[in-house]
């Protein structure tokens, strides 16, 4: 017997029908507002996930050396590879360029609930359009997608790194360390670390500032506490606020302690909760980054967030969100062999003509078909019998309610159609 990987999981077809009834409101949604699904690779080059993606995520990245001798990495997120893309294929697109995937990344962490070592993400990013326009529209576009499948517990908080990164003005490497203490509020280590740089004189205001979350108020704190530090990104929240509105997107508080766990990002930054969920809460975040001219090319204004698919299926399941697979409509069943051939026929046009079909394969016998059929979940099924079908008729068993009728051949597909209209009523 083999085991799969630490952190790895097989899906059964119920677990795998809610996966994919997350992904087609995901992907529905991205499309209703004007985003185009590309594909990227499953794997790419360490170094592109090394330019930026910060120490939390490079410790963590599944790499390995190909035949070649080159140093890969399974992606553990998207967005560097959707930059790499516009960068080699995509800069002269018109912008702004909204694009989005849906698939898996792989981080080596240490799994529990709600987190795994191979999970899937759903990705939106806009790049080259104007930033505050942009950063509402992606925020909109996170909090429709949940909405649409169904998820309502959540919570928004928005912040601004930009303010930190401004107040927090040391060498790149330096910044990058405070601000992951900072991420992952460990306190007494980030009071040492700003002490060993001679700047321990900042470190209360910034972990004051950190703590700021709730509504309009907090913005006009910060700038108390940071002065000129924050007033260019407290005014850009407040014009952000307004810019939301317009989408009727009021349910959010600013959160100054949002720093997020990856290293590009410049400006907004944003992250979404399901308080349902325990410790792995966290469904999803993003903001404004820069990674473009990173990456060699030329700074593009960029946005975008990635929501985790596996923990937007937990936190529905919390709240009882049905989230069914599209049933079978029929499933025919052949009464003894001499109608096997007519019930392919039948089985064939159903097929065709676009209806989810299935046919007994095993020769049972029309009881245990019966039970079988109730099994899977089937809507309908089709007895093909020979004194009915002498008539060119066929019994049509409603799996629901038990009820039987006879009907034409030819108008059984209106018939399956039709009963499905009225059971999705
Ligand atoms: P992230 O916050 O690292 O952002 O990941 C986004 C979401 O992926 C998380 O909120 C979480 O729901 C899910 N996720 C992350 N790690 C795991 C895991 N080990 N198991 C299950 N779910 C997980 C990004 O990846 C950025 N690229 C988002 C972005 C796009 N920013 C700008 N554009």
């Amino acid at each position: 017997m083999f085991e799969k990987p630490r952190g790895t999981r097989d899906f059964t077809p119920p677990e795998t029908a809610k996966h994919r009834f997350v992904e087609r409101a995901f992907r529905r949604t991205a499309e209703s507002y004007g985003f185009r699904e590309i594909l990227t690779p499953t794997f790419e080059t360490v170094e592109l996930f090394k330019a930026r993606s910060g120490p939390g995520i490079i410790d963590e990245m599944f790499t390995f050396t190909d035949k070649g001798g080159r140093e890969l990495a399974l992606r553990p997120e998207f967005t560097a590879s959707v930059i790499r893309f516009y960068l080699s294929d995509l800069r002269s697109a018109p912008k702004p360029l909204k694009v989005f995937t849906l698939g898996n990344c792989f981080r080596y962490e240490e799994p529990q609930k709600g987190r795994y070592r191979e999970f899937f993400q759903w990705n939106c990013e806009i790049i080259g359009g104007p930033s505050l326009e942009a950063d509402a529209e992606v925020i909109a576009l996170a909090d429709a997608g949940l909405k649409s499948v169904g998820v309502k517990k959540t919570e928004m908080r928005i912040g601004y790194i930009g303010m930190l990164r401004k107040y927090l003005d040391f060498p790149p490497e330096v910044q990058a360390k405070l601000l992951h203490l900072l991420d992952k509020k460990r306190m007494e280590e980030l009071e040492k670390a700003m002490t060993d740089i001679g700047a321990v004189d900042k470190c209360e205001k910034v972990c004051s500032v950190a703590l700021l979350k709730g509504d309009g108020e907090v913005l006009d704190q910060a700038e108390r506490l940071l002065g000129d530090a924050a007033k260019e990104s407290v005014d850009y929240l407040r014009r952000l606020g307004k810019q939301l509105a317009l989408y009727g997107l009021e349910d959010f508080v600013y959160d100054l302690g949002v720093v997020r766990g990856l290293d590009y990002y410049t400006g907004m930054v944003f992250e979404i909760d399901s308080p349902n969920l325990g410790a792995e809460k966290q469904v999803g975040g993003g903001g404004a980054y820069s990674l473009a001219d990173i990456l060699g090319g030329e700074a593009a204004i960029s946005t975008g967030f990635a929501v985790g698919v596996d923990r937007i299926v937990l936190a529905a399941e919390q709240e009882d969100v049905k989230m069914t697979p599209s049933p079978l409509d029929a499933y025919v069943i052949p009464i003894g062999l001499s109608m096997r051939a007519k019930a392919f026929e039948i089985l064939k046009k159903l097929r065709v003509e676009g209806l989810a079909a299935d046919i007994d394969l095993v020769g049972r016998g029309p009881s245990k078909n019966l039970d079988y059929a109730n099994s899977i979940g089937a809507l309908h099924c089709v007895l093909v019998g020979e004194k009915e079908t002498a008539k060119g008729l066929v019994a049509l068993r409603d799996m629901q309610t038990g009820k039987q009728a006879e009907v034409k051949v030819e108008s059984l597909t209106d018939a399956l159609r039709s009963a499905k209209r009225q059971s999705i009523k």
